[in-house]
């Protein structure tokens, strides 16, 4: 198969869908690689990396678009990049086509078959292609907050860790799944005194056996939570229910009982976030001051280490490439169900239910469309 991984073309976007290490394991598979020009620089690839991994390097994305018969990428296609698609040809990235109708059509149009990262399940009931990036905003955020924390960026001017004779920095996290365990972890790594919400209790149990000596747990109640924000120094957002808005758990009124120059790394932004004052900032200019309250609302957190990123993705992401190459789509998917739920769109169909319920659109059974 010749797989096709052209620039990401998304503003801020420096993630590439395939690193040298997946296309060597591509090559050695007996697949012909196709990137393009300095697709992995924004991740610190060299076209070089690339080369030496077997790869060819093509001059532009219009070369691998007409050519490829899978392409790999990172972000939705653009609207430039939709007009490209060929009715045989596979596309494996992350689309979030339920709240983009424009997208959704282009892609019905165009009759390829698209398989959308985020809907590939796994056996524990996850989302494994999801959760890398889950895993580094929640690595990430008690970095951030550190940083907003410290007195030049409007913050209390408490560490992390204290030092001998003083106290640590008092860390909340709401929720505690993927993000939030991962963010419980390095912040109790830092030093800090960590206690994590959450509404399940079966994650509570788990959080308690796995993490027991490392950070505290609680039930989250509406009167838990006010009560440890108003003692936190640091509080991190990482609430989701599936397929909705985030909850707001704190208002702009409790926000006033919070200590002054504490911190709010909202992850749940990309939801809407879970304090009523939170809105999407940029890594450009990321944190903003609500009544003397610090606001972290990166809506994109793994850009800013898109190297991370970008294998982390690509560790996830390629064993499904591999098999999607090696048994082509149809034989890829009628052995894994798991992959098979990440079919979006096939010949002009729609192949997934809640995308379909968001647009009002007909959908095909994924297991009818590939033996059509
Ligand atoms: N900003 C970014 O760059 C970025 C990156 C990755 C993920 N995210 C977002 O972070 C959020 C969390 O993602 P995740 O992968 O950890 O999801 P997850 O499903 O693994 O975890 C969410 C947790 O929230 C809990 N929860 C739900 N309602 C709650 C409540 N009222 N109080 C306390 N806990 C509650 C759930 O029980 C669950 O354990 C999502 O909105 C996701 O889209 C943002």
């Amino acid at each position: 198969m010749k797989i096709g991984c052209p620039t990401e073309i998304k503003p801020q976007e420096f993630r590439v869908g395939m690193t040298p290490d997946a296309a060597r394991e591509a090559v050695n598979h007996g697949h012909q690689v196709l990137i393009q020009k300095d697709a992995g620089m924004g991740s610190g690839f060299s076209d070089e990396d690339y080369t030496t991994a077997g790869a060819h390097i093509i001059a532009t994305a219009e070369e691998i678009f007409a050519t490829a018969d899978m392409i790999v990428k990172v972000k939705e296609p653009q609207a430039v990049e939709r007009k490209m698609l060929r009715p045989d040809q596979l596309l494996f990235t992350y689309l979030h086509l339920a709240p983009d109708p424009e997208q959704t059509h282009d892609l019905l149009e165009s009759g390829c078959t698209a398989i959308a990262y985020e809907t590939v399940t796994d056996d524990r009931g996850g989302l494994p292609l999801l959760a890398p990036m889950s895993e580094v905003a929640g690595r990430l955020a008690p970095q951030v907050g550190a940083w907003t924390l410290q007195k030049a960026n409007g913050g209390r001017g408490v560490l992390m860790g204290g030092v001998p004779g003083v106290a640590p920095a008092k860390v909340v996290v709401i929720g505690g799944g993927v993000v939030g365990t991962h963010a419980a972890k390095i912040a109790a790594g830092m030093g800090a005194d960590v206690t994590v919400l959450d509404r399940s209790l079966n994650r509570l149990k788990y959080l308690d056996d796995v993490f027991g000596r490392d950070f505290k747990n609680q039930y989250s109640t509406a009167g838990a939570t006010l009560d440890l924000v108003r003692q936190a120094d640091m509080v991190i957002g990482a609430v989701l229910i599936p397929g909705a808005a985030a909850p707001k758990l704190i208002s702009r009124a409790q926000l006033s009982e919070m200590k002054p120059g504490a911190a709010i790394v909202d992850v749940a932004i990309d939801q809407g976030g879970c304090f009523e004052t939170s809105k999407a900032t940029t890594h450009g200019d990321p944190i903003y001051n609500v009544d003397g309250v610090m606001h972290y609302c990166v809506a994109n957190m793994p850009g800013a280490v898109a190297r991370t990123s970008t294998i982390a993705l690509g560790n996830a992401t390629m064993p499904f490439m591999l098999a999607l190459a090696d048994k082509g789509w149809r034989q890829a998917c009628a052995d894994d169900a798991h992959l098979l739920n990440g079919l979006n769109v096939h010949a002009g169909q729609l192949t997934y239910y809640a995308v379909g319920k968001a647009l009002g659109i007909d959908v095909v059974s994924p297991s009818l469309a590939i033996k059509q």
